[in-house]
């Protein structure tokens, strides 16, 4: 037969593109031609002519392919008749294919019966098709079904002719006999059943379920789905229906059914019908625990069969499954969202992808799916049979019909994808007819009579024209009651957290907890977040911490730097301009009092959000270390909730107290049934340095411990040490002058040995563990209470746990107290620890009084003994510390040195138990040849200028001296080398201090040799407690002494450079300040802001320890710590 392109009209589409494929060039209207497609594994090449007859090859234009895309073809509108031309058109082209099919074309009886036709469709605008005509029409709709890979069994084809029912009663027995037809023994038959055609497309015969067969998907408040993700809308439909599902992961949906266009009746399927499975594992038994079932049986509900012009809206189909289906429907993300469980049972690292835990998990349920149908006796296929016998039939269909309409994007199979053929052959995808078409779901587009009484879809609600009043009114309430609800679904919040040591990304999950009541909200660390989706988000919390000087925690310098640079770009352009006006916000600051700049970078993201356009729907909170920053989380939480929910108009049904209860004490929070420990399929630890890695997510490195060395007099009540690691042929631990050297210590045995001594039960400390907790979360596993491997540490004894990994000093948070309250005996201790455990001023004053650790809490508490469990899941990880490097690579290489300051007070006002810094005094202790577990930072803001020849001066009292002493080490070797431009070194003024000459006056000769080598240009000291004289620091020997250099250094473009507590650090700034306000006639102002440009220029560079205790605002803010013996300048 000749391509008849007059046929082209096609009520589905009218807007056919002129332009045509971009790949075969074709168009509506020009010239066809033959397509080559090669088969690239074998080199064999198929030359489709077939697609010549095609309706036309929509959508697709010059500029873009619609390849991918699900819905290339518009379903038909609502209330669709078919014109009678078209309806003629069509006819004919069916009936002149089905007698030629016949080889009867052009016989009496083709011609008698076009006639018959034509004058029923000129009567009616119909006409009714005999049973074979259907046959053949739903045979060839299934050939053309180009996405479709199974069907090379076109030919059999089972067709049931159910076009005489007439009720919705009637229309659902029939699909339940169909579907015990087709399933019968298990042989999964491929049957459709046509029921009334379409007349005037008002009274439409129509299933509305997608498949007969889905499981439901129960919304629930939090935003998290029990049972199937991709079926919530339709279960919503059922239940506004009256349907009352058991709120399990796997409840069959009913179906939906509506007869002659009146409003759906519900149907709950007969025992005897719907087919399903437990999915067992041939060799991994657990399986059986995740009580995973599966539906068996593959029943298209909703397309519609368009033949010879008339069409069919109700036709459901069976099949059998690929058996890559079942598992697509556990482990998309938008389904079940199985992988990541599977994985970690399997033992994969879930937390890189190159582990490839995805392609085990898909692996392994994939067998298991295979395993689970052939033990159930239901006909399944995998991808590399059912794709082999695709390559066949395609072949043949060429051969015999010129051509095979496939979708490759829908053809190749999920797994295994370039293993099997398909991968590797060309398609051509176009559409013939007949056809079986998608429409559009019964809900979206029926006309109700009675809409029903409980909340629908309203969007979708089509009232007849003249409906009465109460179901107008109806309507109205459904719109209300479901835009909020709908909105409730689509509100997204990102909450965005930096932080140092780890509070700020605590306190943001548990956040996303609560958000999870009335927003769609996910946690992002700022570091990992993608700026160019800022100005689409629609709710921001930011958490975060405060650290150096007022500057921003590491992981959220590049989110700082981003948005300035957005501030910056966005005043240059139109100060006016507001890129984030769509963006709505909230802040919490963490930080301490003890620093000058309090929580200084969350207000500046606060300040900065503000100016870029976003709307503040909460003020700024803020949380202060010292003194109750749990607390005032909690309280800004929950109003910020509140105000966010408000702003939205979402979250009408929560549960405030319910919802806000757990705050901090989020899902991972202790219960003694929600954790376990096993013993490790391992009897060894896990290496220290791997298992530090992974606990820290960066790659900790070996240094071997040379020696230290006591810098101060004998006599001194303290101690500072210059401590050598040997890092010989480690390039991860290369630095430049400046940088820092985190350090991985470890507790005091002691300490360790007392935790063990009051462990509960008979776990022994040596033997290797791991730890398990019950996993709810995720939908499917809600029911289930699966025990999934909880790995926050890796294998280890409790031993390593409590020295290496965990935090055994730091006084106990209020959870942790609570946690522990469980496991006292003696009901006064309980009652005590309970108190503790709600915050507020009592445990604030315990905490401050105390600075209790974990062995002094469990002497003050007899009674408790604690489970191993809770120790591993609920403590703290113990940090990292950090270290200026306090040497020059080039004067010793292949080591690192630091200068360090014992850490050694009593509590309780020097009356309590003497504790030790956990690192410092580690240390203190350590062996040479012991490893050391570190890693190198860069302080890129804490190096010596490139242009040596840059006059530097150099304030670093106590300890601050550590890094300045790499500097002075790289200059001398510089001029010995004679490197350094030609040896043309600006001056270099080292200002120390310290306490006493005689005492802590460290590196006295190493800096007197460096004047002499020519390094050092000035050495002057300040002394705070020299007998006879007065007090004297740091920023007085600036002011007294060094007031003009700092004048002429800054106008001769040169550097300060400031390092040690953050108190020191505020003064010596304090003071250069007032020193450009006296001397060259500066307001205060003026000279703030010159002090601003030198730090954005990177010409005052700070390097801050954090605050030392002694000092008096420190002392008075954290009420009660007295040091018995003090550790700085
Ligand atoms: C960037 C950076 C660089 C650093 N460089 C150096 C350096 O070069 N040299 C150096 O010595 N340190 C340096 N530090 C500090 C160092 O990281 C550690 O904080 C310090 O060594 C203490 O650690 P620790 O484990 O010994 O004590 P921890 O076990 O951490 O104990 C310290 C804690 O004990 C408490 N505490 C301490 N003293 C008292 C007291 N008198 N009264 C009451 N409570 C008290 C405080 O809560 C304090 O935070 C640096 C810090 C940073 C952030
Ligand atoms: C070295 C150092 C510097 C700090 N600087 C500041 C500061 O400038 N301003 C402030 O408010 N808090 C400062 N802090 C306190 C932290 O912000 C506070 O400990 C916070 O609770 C840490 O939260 P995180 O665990 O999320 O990082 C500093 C802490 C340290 C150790």
């Amino acid at each position: 037969m000749p391509p008849v392109q007059s046929r082209e009209t096609n009520g589905t589409n009218p807007n056919v593109t002129p332009n045509g494929c971009p790949f075969t060039g074709s168009t509506s209207t020009a010239p066809r031609r033959a397509q080559i497609l090669t088969d690239h594994l074998r080199n064999k090449h198929l030359t489709d002519t077939l697609h010549l007859k095609a309706t036309n090859v929509a959508p697709c234009s010059s500029g873009k392919c619609m390849g991918s895309v699900v819905r290339q073809r518009e379903p038909f509108p609502p209330g669709y008749k078919r014109p009678k031309e078209e309806v003629l058109e069509q006819a004919k082209e069916f009936i002149d294919d089905y007698y030629a099919s016949m080889k009867k074309e052009n016989s009496a009886e083709h011609e008698r019966r076009w006639i018959d036709i034509q004058a029923q469709v000129e009567e009616k605008g119909l006409y009714d098709l005999e049973y074979d005509e259907l046959l053949y029409g739903a045979k060839m709709a299934w050939r053309n079904a180009s996405r479709c890979i199974g069907r090379y069994q076109w030919n059999n084809l089972q067709v049931i002719d159910y076009r005489n029912v007439k009720t919705a009663q009637e229309m659902f027995d029939a699909a339940c006999d169909h579907i015990r037809y087709a399933t019968k023994d298990g042989q999964m038959k491929t049957a459709i059943s046509i029921f009334p055609m379409r007349t005037d497309g008002k009274h439409d015969y129509k299933f509305w379920n997608k498949y007969l067969f889905q499981y439901a998907g129960y919304q629930q408040p939090d935003g998290s789905v029990i049972g199937d993700p991709a079926n919530v809308e339709l279960t919503e439909v059922c239940q506004s229906l009256g349907w009352k599902g058991k709120g399990t992961p796997y409840d069959f949906l009913p179906a939906i059914v509506s007869a002659n266009g009146e409003d759906p009746v519900i149907f709950e399927w007969p025992e005897d019908v719907p087919l399903e499975l437990e999915l067992r594992h041939p060799k991994h038994d657990w399986f059986e625990e995740l009580a995973i079932k599966v539906n068996c049986v593959p029943l298209q509900g909703d397309m519609l069969f368009d033949v010879g012009g008339m069409q069919f809206p109700a036709c459901p189909i069976t099949g059998w499954f690929q058996s890559t289906e079942p598992v697509r429907d556990l482990l998309d993300e938008n389904r079940y969202n199985m992988a990541e469980i599977i994985a970690k049972k399997l033992g994969y690292d879930t937390s890189r992808y190159n582990s490839l835990w995805k392609d085990a998990a898909f692996l392994e349920v994939h067998i298991a799916v295979i395993h689970s149908f052939q033990m159930k006796g239901v006909m399944t296929q995998d991808p590399y049979t059912l794709t082999e016998s695709f390559m066949k039939h395609m072949e043949r269909e060429h051969r015999v019909r010129g051509g095979c309409p496939s979708d490759w994007v829908w053809i190749v199979p999920p797994s295994c994808s370039s293993l099997t053929p398909v991968f590797h052959q060309e398609m051509l995808n176009y559409h013939l007819r007949p056809a079986l078409e998608y429409q559009e779901a019964g809900w979206k587009i029926h006309t109700w009579k009675t809409p029903p009484t409980a909340p629908i879809f309203t969007q979708y609600i089509r009232t007849k024209k003249r409906c009465s009043f109460k179901a107008a009114a109806m309507a109205v309430m459904f719109a209300s009651g479901l835009m909020r609800k709908t909105l409730n679904k689509r509100v997204k919040s990102t909450i965005l957290f930096a932080s140092q040591t780890g509070k700020a990304e605590t306190f943001s999950n548990s956040l996303c907890d609560l958000y999870k009541h009335a927003f769609d909200a996910k946690v992002v660390c700022m570091d990992e977040y993608d700026m160019a989706q800022l100005d689409k988000e629609q709710l921001v919390v930011i958490v975060t911490s405060t650290f150096g000087n007022g500057d921003p925690p590491d992981n959220g310098e590049t989110f700082a730097r981003a948005l300035m640079q957005m501030k910056n770009k966005n005043g240059e352009a139109n100060p006016r301009d507001s890129p984030l006006s769509s963006v709505r916000f909230a802040v919490f600051a963490l930080g301490s009092r003890a620093y000058p700049h309090f929580c200084a970078f969350g207000h500046s993201v606060d300040t900065l959000l503000e100016q870029l356009g976003a709307r503040r729907v909460h003020a700024v909170g803020e949380g202060d270390e010292l003194c109750g920053q749990e607390e005032s989380f909690r309280a800004w939480a929950e109003s910020a909730f509140k105000s966010a929910c408000l702003s939205y108009d979402v979250g009408h049904g929560v549960d405030m107290n319910e919802a806000t209860a757990n705050l901090l004490g989020s899902d991972l929070s202790w219960a003694p049934d929600k954790f376990r420990i096993i013993q490790a399929k391992t009897h060894t630890d896990t290496d220290i340095l791997q298992g530090l890695s992974t606990v820290h997510r960066k790659n900790v490195v070996p240094s071997t411990f040379i020696s230290r060395t006591q810098l101060q007099a004998p006599d001194s009540s303290r101690q500072t040490i210059l401590v050598r690691l040997d890092t010989k042929d480690n390039e991860e631990l290369e630095f430049t002058p400046g940088d820092h050297l985190g350090v991985f210590p470890a507790n005091e045995d002691h300490l360790v040995q007392a935790i063990l001594d009051r462990i509960e039960g008979g776990t022994k400390p040596d033997d290797v563990l791991e730890i398990e907790a019950l996993h709810k979360k995720l939908t499917a596993a809600v029911v289930t209470k699966t025990w999934m491997p909880f790995e926050r540490l890796p294998p280890c004894s409790l031993r390593t746990a409590l020295s290496r990994y965990l935090d055994i000093t730091t006084p106990p948070s209020p959870q942790l107290l609570g946690s522990l309250s469980m496991h006292t005996s003696a009901p006064s201790e309980r009652a005590e620890l309970e108190e503790l455990a709600k915050g507020g001023t009592k445990y604030e004053n315990w905490k401050f009084e105390r600075a209790p650790t974990l062995p002094e809490v469990l002497q003050e508490y007899p009674s408790l003994q604690v489970p191993p469990a809770l120790l591993l899941s609920q403590l703290p990880v113990l940090q990292q510390r950090y270290y200026s490097i306090s040497s020059s690579p080039h004067m010793y290489p292949g080591e690192i040195h630091a200068t360090l300051a014992v850490v050694s007070y009593r509590s309780q006002g020097g009356k309590g138990p003497v504790h030790n810094g956990v690192c410092s005094s580690w240390f203190n202790r350590i062996d040479e040849g012991e490893t050391v577990p570190c890693f190198v930072r860069a302080a890129k803001n804490f190096h010596l200028p490139a242009d040596p020849s840059m006059p530097v001066l150099m304030v670093g009292p106590g300890t601050g001296i550590a890094p300045l002493r790499s500097f002075w080490q790289q200059r001398q070797m510089e001029i010995k080398s004679g490197n350094g431009q030609g040896g043309n070194h600006g001056d270099m003024t080292l200002v120390f201090g310290c306490r006493q000459s005689q005492i802590d006056h460290i590196y006295k000769d190493e800096t007197a040799q460096a004047k002499t080598d020519g390094a050092l240009t000035d050495i002057y000291t300040a002394y705070s407690r020299e007998p006879d004289t007065p007090k004297t620091y740091v920023q007085h020997v600036l002011y007294n002494q060094l007031s003009e250099r700092v004048k002429e250094l800054l106008k001769n473009n040169g550097h300060i450079y400031v390092c040690g507590d953050v108190a020191m650090a505020d003064d010596v700034c304090t003071t250069v300040q007032k020193i450009l306000e006296e001397k060259s006639a500066m307001t205060s102002a003026e000279s703030e802001a010159l002090i601003r440009m030198l730090k954005d220029s990177n010409r005052y560079h700070e390097d801050i320890f954090g605050v030392t205790l002694n000092t008096k605002e420190v002392r008075e803010a954290a009420r009660s710590v007295e040091p018995a013996e003090s550790n700085a300048n």
